[in-house]
């Protein structure tokens, strides 16, 4: 069932309880509609006055939004700031030096406190010893680590003084982190001996150092490892060095390196529908504001919460919820090394109960997973843990089903805590549609109306607006604080992803369809109209896939589409054409798994096809086209209504229906 139809069976409306909307942030929708409102009258004016009342600024900005050079939009340009002393020392001048920061809990379930004070010292000492590998601002460094507070400290270190900091999932091979640290000409690696989770070690200096080996990373001088279980690791003394070994000598201040609110903070690589993924570059300025704002706007955050996040530094929601917005505005939160799956699938739960949170933000994936673990062994269920601390829930990263709402907000929300369910993506740098839990009230299956400030609507193909009720793509139509800046290095690319001439040159284009309720002007999301999958919330790229498996010797053609599938959303289905007669039964099977641990050797274990089918040959129109739409049909096992009158060898059909 897609989200539009199952939308439509959940009718419920729910609406914030009168303690929720007291003492909000945003309390009350006049209070939501009074924000919009001034954004609408005076659009720089209402950013000007939350840029100086969230962030501390060094030099403050005369312009606010300079258009000149749109779409490479320009905010605050002439304003100085920087982003760790905006989290870190100002938490400290506020008072706060002693307020814990990060309650980090190990796989094995080892919990320790990091102050704000120890966090402040913990990134200026790395900062230093950055600094002394003449480390510089602009310089760039790839962070490749577990979920710690290490790997949290590294980017700030980096954004301490002014160097671009990239981090590469510790999930992604070799090969995707070679291509990431050639792409961004990194100076240096900061890494970790090896990762641990779910009880299973990956050896992640390893991995740097076969990627280090491939082409195009000579830029590298500096590999940094935080030792995290002493496992054994090659090493190459003039280049690796132990992260206690060269902090140790480092003093515990550091001044910071004040830069332009349009210096680049980060550059984070996602999937796209073409070629390889593209360097998301953002902002230092607007992308904290929205980090700071977007916390205190969408997660109502209060100086007694405990926030968790369950995502990993890997991605932007680790980025804006973990290592950003949180320190940002002086929160204390959890940070997790595992996997919510181990030891047992009662782990999330157990971990709300014994730290108290008060609000959790995780993905739907996650959620469906425990729902159907929860049936299997009832002791993982959450009614047998004490969840009443909590205020707040969220989910991001792909459509969260009305069934899934309403188990997230029954047995784990206790049916008294708003289910957030909030849209945005790399590229936004923070949410964009999301209700607002003291406001807005909730439809599951929604994500509901934009935040204050943001113009969302909906296009047709030529870029105008349609009417509510009618299905179209995703837009922006004025730029904000924390959008993109750029594809890292392509400016082109990022000209025509996300402001195609098509429509205009001046709508930025989020890649997904949606559609808007016709009462209420409610945002639903039907998911992405280009080649980028979403599975288990993680987004990755057909062609991306398709080349990896081209790239296997045996294989002549590839073509990789999307099932829908009940826990990750959707399931990755591969057909393949090999150099030689099409494989079946035993050997099919064989092949098709020598594949799949190709393709997670190519990109990493989460690019790994469910499936993997063989013919003699793709359906292609006239043309070449590859028949897509056919292919889904038969990744879905749906009888094909396409016309494949076009096709050569019909016989193919029969050979792809079935999986090896
Ligand atoms: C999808 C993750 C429906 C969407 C923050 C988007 C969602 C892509 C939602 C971005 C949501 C994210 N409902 N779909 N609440 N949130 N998506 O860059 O397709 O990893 O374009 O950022 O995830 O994925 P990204």
């Amino acid at each position: 069932m897609s989200a539009v139809e199952s939308v439509l069976q959940e009718r419920r409306v729910f609406h914030p309880s009168s303690e929720a909307v007291l003492g909000a942030t945003v309390s009350g929708m006049a209070a939501y509609h009074a924000l919009v409102a001034e954004a609408d009258r005076d659009f720089e004016g209402f950013w000007a006055r939350l840029a100086r009342e969230h962030l501390a600024w060094h030099t403050p900005f005369t312009k606010v939004l300079d258009e000149r050079d749109a779409p490479f939009y320009k905010w605050f340009e002439d304003g100085e700031l920087n982003a760790s002393y905006n989290c870190l020392d100002r938490q400290i001048g506020l008072g706060h030096g002693e307020k814990v920061a990060i309650i980090f809990e190990s796989d094995d379930g080892t919990v320790s406190n990091v102050t704000y004070r120890d966090l402040y010292h913990r990134v200026c000492r790395l900062a230093n010893a950055l600094r002394s590998r003449g480390i510089r601002k602009g310089d760039r460094v790839v962070i490749y680590m577990p979920m710690s507070v290490e790997g949290i400290t590294a980017m700030h270190a980096c954004a301490r003084i002014g160097a671009i900091h990239s981090v590469v999932f510790g999930g992604f091979s070799s090969k995707s982190l070679s291509e990431r640290i050639a792409d961004i000409g990194a100076v240096a690696v900061i890494t970790a001996d090896e990762q641990v989770r779910g009880g299973k070690t990956l050896p992640l200096k390893n991995i740097v150092d076969e990627a280090l080996a491939m082409e195009l990373c000579g830029a590298v001088n500096t590999v940094i490892v935080y030792r995290r279980t002493g496992g054994t690791v090659g090493w190459h003394a003039n280049r690796d060095v132990w992260m206690h070994d060269l902090v140790a000598a480092q003093s515990d201040t550091c001044e910071p390196e004040w830069v332009s609110a349009e210096h680049p903070l980060f550059v984070l690589y996602t999937s796209g529908s073409t070629g390889k993924p593209k360097g998301v570059q953002h902002s230092t300025g607007g992308y904290l504001l929205w980090a700071a704002l977007t916390m205190k706007w969408t997660f109502d955050i209060r100086p007694d919460d405990v926030f968790w996040c369950t995502a990993d530094i890997g991605w932007i929601t680790g980025h804006t919820y973990i290592t950003y917005g949180p320190t940002a505005v002086g929160a204390t939160q959890v940070v997790f090394e595992g996997i919510p799956t181990y030891p047992h699938a009662g782990r999330f739960w157990e971990m709300i109960q014994k730290h108290k949170a008060t609000i959790f933000y995780t993905a739907p994936t996650a959620i469906r997973s425990l729902v159907k673990a929860a049936e299997a062994d009832i002791s993982t269920h959450p009614k047998c843990f004490d969840l009443s601390s909590l205020r707040i829930l969220g989910t991001v990263g792909e459509p969260i089903n009305p069934e899934t709402w309403i188990w997230y907000r029954e047995h784990v929300g206790g049916g008294r805590c708003p289910v957030i369910d909030t849209f945005w993506q790399t590229e936004t740098g923070g949410h964009v549609i999301a209700p607002l839990p003291g406001a807005t009230p909730l439809v599951p299956g929604s994500c509901t109306l934009p935040m204050p400030g943001i113009h969302a609507a909906i296009v047709d193909e030529t870029g105008h607006e349609l009417p509510n009720g009618q299905g179209g793509a995703l837009v922006i139509k004025r730029p904000w604080p924390s959008m993109i800046r750029t594809i890292w290095g392509d400016r082109a690319r990022f000209k025509a992803s996300y402001f195609p001439d098509e429509l205009g040159g001046k709508l930025y284009l989020a890649g997904d369809g949606a559609i808007r309720d016709r009462a209420t002007g409610y945002f639903t999301i039907t998911g992405r109209t280009d080649d980028v999958l979403n599975v288990s919330g993680h987004r990755l790229g057909t062609m991306e896939i398709e080349s990896a498996l081209v790239a296997n010797p045996i294989v002549a053609e590839a073509a990789v589409v999307s099932r829908p599938d009940e826990t990750t959303g959707e399931a990755i289905v591969a057909f393949v054409v090999l150099k030689r007669t099409w494989p079946t039964g035993e050997e099919g099977a064989r092949i098709a798994n020598e594949l799949r641990v190709w393709v997670a050797k190519e990109i990493g274990p989460i690019a790994k096809p469910r499936e993997i089918r063989f013919g003699e040959n793709l359906p292609k129109t006239r043309s070449g086209k590859i028949m897509r739409r056919l292919l889904r049909s038969l990744a879905k096992g749906e009888s094909i209504t396409q016309d494949v009158s076009t096709l050569e060898n019909p016989s193919i059909l029969d050979q792809f229906g079935t999986s090896a």
